[in-house]
């Protein structure tokens, strides 16, 4: 099959935007569903579950309430100070609204910090394997992503110790994910004071991606804010609110670059959704926070039952993932290159996976990302049918 040629006018930093590698395993599976398969997804990174209904309904009549134009770049005043007053309610932690700028999803968030912090050839510190479009991110505005290869050691997470090591005089940022994406895993307090106080001290910034916040099981996670005024805070009404097609989240600055801030998200797009924001009100009421805490406790139903049966199958999980919705197994006692393990689990147990190729450069052919996004019933089934592949059916 001839592919499409190639663009006659492409900017060279386009050879380093990767394509996601699973989204062969998403074409591949719809196929298998034309055909009349029932595919498992496990490969997506959002849950089956829909929209809370108050923050539908709040969409819904600010549809007739409100006039849909432009808001403030920053966002609009009375989610500012929603999302103020949910620190301090759930942290302890006084933010205030000053310092939060609405976003486009957090995805705008991490544009915008990036976009006011690096210069052409700066360098920024990031875990591999990590959350690709992180690196994809930091090329597209010119900079350097140096991967830090983390393993079980570090519970998959960039420490202080490594940062350091890794840090060069045109290093000026250390990005890190708690709970990551791909792992689960969390970086205690005491981690995130460590690298505050190293990027505090080497002259560069700490930026913290906190979007799997509220989706954390057996303990609730402490925000990096609480380490100082200094470090830039991501998050996002995509996961624990179950809002990920409303495209909102919001990014959490020091005052000083708020302006900044301000400046280049008038001009990259003006403003997040006036209606997503508008809904997103209704996320902090108590009947919206009783409905994704519900399904928080779901989320951990599912984990605990995948975790041991993947064990049982041959995976490894030297880690046990404290939250988002994903486990990265070590899946090298099966196979060396998961890549076409993913590809031949599909077409054999119709289970869409994730391989590690899509985080980053550290080991992926020996790792696998589960998404634990559908009931404890499709995990059953899906646990049979890879004992069925891995023929250690029962
Ligand atoms: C670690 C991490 N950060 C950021 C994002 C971006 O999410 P959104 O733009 O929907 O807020 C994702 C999405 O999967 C993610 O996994």
């Amino acid at each position: 099959m001839n592919g499409p040629s190639a663009p006659p006018l492409l900017a060279a930093r386009m050879a380093h935007i990767a394509p996601f590698e699973v989204m062969e395993i998403q074409t591949l599976a719809r196929q298998l569903e034309a055909g009349g398969r029932d595919v498992i997804h496990l490969e997506i990174g959002e849950p089956d579950f829909r929209t809370p209904a108050p923050v539908v309904e709040a969409a819904r009549r600010a549809l007739d309430a409100v006039a849909m134009n432009y808001t403030s770049a920053l966002g609009i005043p009375a989610l500012r100070e929603a999302i103020s007053a949910f620190y301090r309610e759930r942290y302890r932690v006084e933010v205030p609204a000053g310092r939060i700028v609405v976003t486009a999803g957090s995805s705008a968030a991490l544009l915008l910090a990036l976009g006011v912090l690096l210069d052409p050839g700066d360098e920024v510190l990031l875990a591999d394997p990590g959350y690709p479009c992180n690196r994809h991110f930091v090329h597209a505005l010119g900079g350097v992503p140096r991967l830090v290869p983390v393993d079980a050691r570090s519970r998959y997470q960039l420490l202080a110790e490594a940062a350091a090591k890794a840090w060069t005089a045109r290093t000026r940022i250390a990005m890190v994910a708690s709970p990551s994406n791909p792992t689960g895993t969390m970086l205690e307090p005491g981690e995130v004071a460590a690298l505050a106080a190293l990027a505090r001290e080497r002259g560069g910034t700490l930026l913290v991606d906190e979007i799997y916040h509220g989706l954390t099981y057996g303990r609730d996670a402490r925000t990096a804010l609480e380490a100082g005024e200094d470090v830039f805070v991501i998050n996002s009404f995509s996961k624990y609110f179950q809002m990920t097609g409303w495209r909102l989240g919001w990014l959490v600055a020091p005052q000083a670059y708020v302006r900044e801030i301000e400046k280049l998200a008038q001009n990259l797009y003006i403003s997040a959704s006036t209606l997503a924001q508008h809904a997103a009100l209704a996320a902090f009421e108590p009947a919206t926070l009783a409905i994704v805490e519900e399904r928080r406790r779901e989320l951990a139903a599912r984990r605990d039952f995948l975790l041991p049966a993947l064990e049982a199958l041959g995976f490894r999980i030297p880690v046990k993932p404290d939250g988002a919705f994903y486990i990265y197994a070590d899946c090298s006692r099966l196979t060396q290159d998961s890549f076409a393990f993913a590809r031949e689990v599909l077409g054999q147990a119709a289970i869409a996976l994730t391989p590690g190729k899509d985080f980053g450069f550290h080991e992926p052919g020996r790792h696998i990302r589960i998404a634990y996004t559908q009931p404890v019933a499709r995990l059953e089934k899906a646990v049979a049918r890879l004992a069925a592949f891995l023929g250690k059916g029962s």
